[in-house]
């Protein structure tokens, strides 16, 4: 165990907690997010129970009436991000949370999975059941609202109509359709880029159609109906649908463990049933030999690598066979001696840069997801490589948001982008650490 590696994750965490939540970091991300929320969680459940719990008790506070969980709660005024509550105007939503400003979209569902980590790290299994049973429902709920609301064509796979919703912000699988959109030229004042190198973070152009598909919900009070019949991003996404599924299997888990809610266990056996016979006929493309986008929104599959693509491994969709293919298409494309795993696209393509955000370079939590995935199907030797390049990137930089690929670029400690001190970084690690 790395004691002083370990002492200063802790310290992170600790410092960007705010009495009932967690930021991702100082500055760039003033408020609470969703599924750094879970991650966070995680980290925190390794030291400090009563903190994993309330921060998850604090996100679900902020659902709607409708299930839906959004993807940052603004609990307090800051100007130093943008777009702010100002902008996403949730009350525009006749059901959104009357108690918290937010966004009116989500990100992916970490939070079933989340708490069975939390039980199974708990060294105190009553008490952590108990606290599961005061807030279980509430996950069934947004699953519900997912399946009910986000999967028009009845597949078991749901959509996100947004780039932020996926969690790969500025992901070169979006340029495809950026190429169908041509939004208008916004004029607003950017923040991210008065905290980080403009070099690291997306382009004014791709921020006018990440607000250009915001406008067109609010134009709509971010109706789901209408959002599925007119947003011009409607994609079926292996990563936000990976994630569902894994939940799916942990809500199941922990239902069985409280006993009774026989309803309950049973629609979600019919969802995962479902939606892991869709992933597999619709998202896995043969020849790429991984699990792709697809475009709902122009009928199309996007056909490009990205660690999206392997994290179905951590929600065992592939089968053994599939899941071998995978990880020889991985250490072929991202697992060069020249590399760090796990690039979040695909070095070989030319339209990888491994400085920018989420084209390229290696975020820890999709490494996270990857070192189980992989020791789920017994390659626990490149699991055991995903965690020590994950330590060594951290070593090297600092808690960074996000780590460059190229490990002949980590010789000055200058090979970590983005925010610094950042949560999901040191509380990942931290799980890691202990397993
Ligand atoms: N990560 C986004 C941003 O850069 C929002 O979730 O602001």
């Amino acid at each position: 165990m790395k004691e002083e590696l370990y002492k200063k994750a802790v310290t992170v965490l600790e410092n960007n907690w705010k009495d009932s939540f967690s930021i991702p970091c100082a500055n760039l991300y003033p408020f609470q997010w969703k599924w750094d929320s879970g991650f966070i969680a995680i980290g925190f459940a390794h030291f400090d129970m009563p903190k994993a719990q309330k921060e998850i008790e604090t996100l679900l506070d902020a659902q709607w009436e409708n299930g839906f969980i959004p993807h940052i709660i603004f609990h307090t005024d800051n100007d130093s991000y943008f777009p702010g509550p100002n902008f996403h105007r949730s009350d525009l939503h006749p059901l959104s949370s009357k108690k918290y400003k937010s966004t009116g979209m989500t990100q992916p569902p970490v939070i079933g999975f989340v708490l069975e980590d939390m039980y199974k790290i708990s060294k105190e299994k009553n008490e952590s059941l108990k606290y599961i049973e005061t807030v279980i429902d509430k996950v069934f709920f947004n699953h519900q609202y997912f399946y009910s609301k986000r999967d028009p064509q009845n597949e078991g796979l749901v959509y996100i109509y947004h780039n932020w919703e996926s969690g790969t912000d500025n992901s070169p699988i979006w340029d495809d359709i950026w190429a169908t959109m041509n939004p208008p030229e916004y004029t607003f004042e950017r923040r991210d880029t008065t905290h980080v190198d403009a070099s690291e973070r997306p382009s004014k152009r791709e921020y006018d159609h990440y607000l250009h598909i915001i406008e067109i919900a609010k134009e709509h009070n971010y109706s789901d109906e209408k959002i599925a019949e007119l947003s011009p991003f409607l994609v079926q996404d292996p990563l936000f649908n990976a994630m569902l599924i894994k939940s799916n299997e942990s809500l199941i888990n922990l239902y069985t463990l409280i006993g009774g809610n026989a309803d309950k266990i049973e629609q979600l056996e019919k969802w995962q049933q479902k939606g892991k016979a869709s992933f597999n006929a619709k998202l896995y493309d043969e020849e790429i030999g991984a699990y792709i986008h697809y475009d709902l929104r122009n009928e199309k599959p996007l056909r490009f690598l990205s660690s999206s693509s392997f994290a179905p491994l951590f929600a065992n969709i592939p089968s053994q066979e599939k899941a071998a293919k995978m990880v020889d298409v991985m250490m072929d494309k991202f697992g060069g001696e020249d590399q760090y795993l796990c690039a979040s696209f695909d070095p070989t393509s030319d339209r990888f840069n491994p400085k920018k955000y989420w084209r390229g370079p290696v975020w820890i939590n999709l490494n996270w997801l990857l070192f189980y995935g992989l020791k789920n199907y017994g390659f626990n030797d490149i699991s055991n490589r995903v965690k020590k390049d994950s330590i060594e990137m951290i070593e090297k930089n600092g808690f960074f948001e996000y780590f460059d690929s190229r490990k002949e670029i980590h010789t000055d400690g200058k090979a970590g982008y983005g925010g610094n001190h950042f949560s999901w970084s040191a509380a990942l690690l931290i799980d890691m650490l202990n397993n």
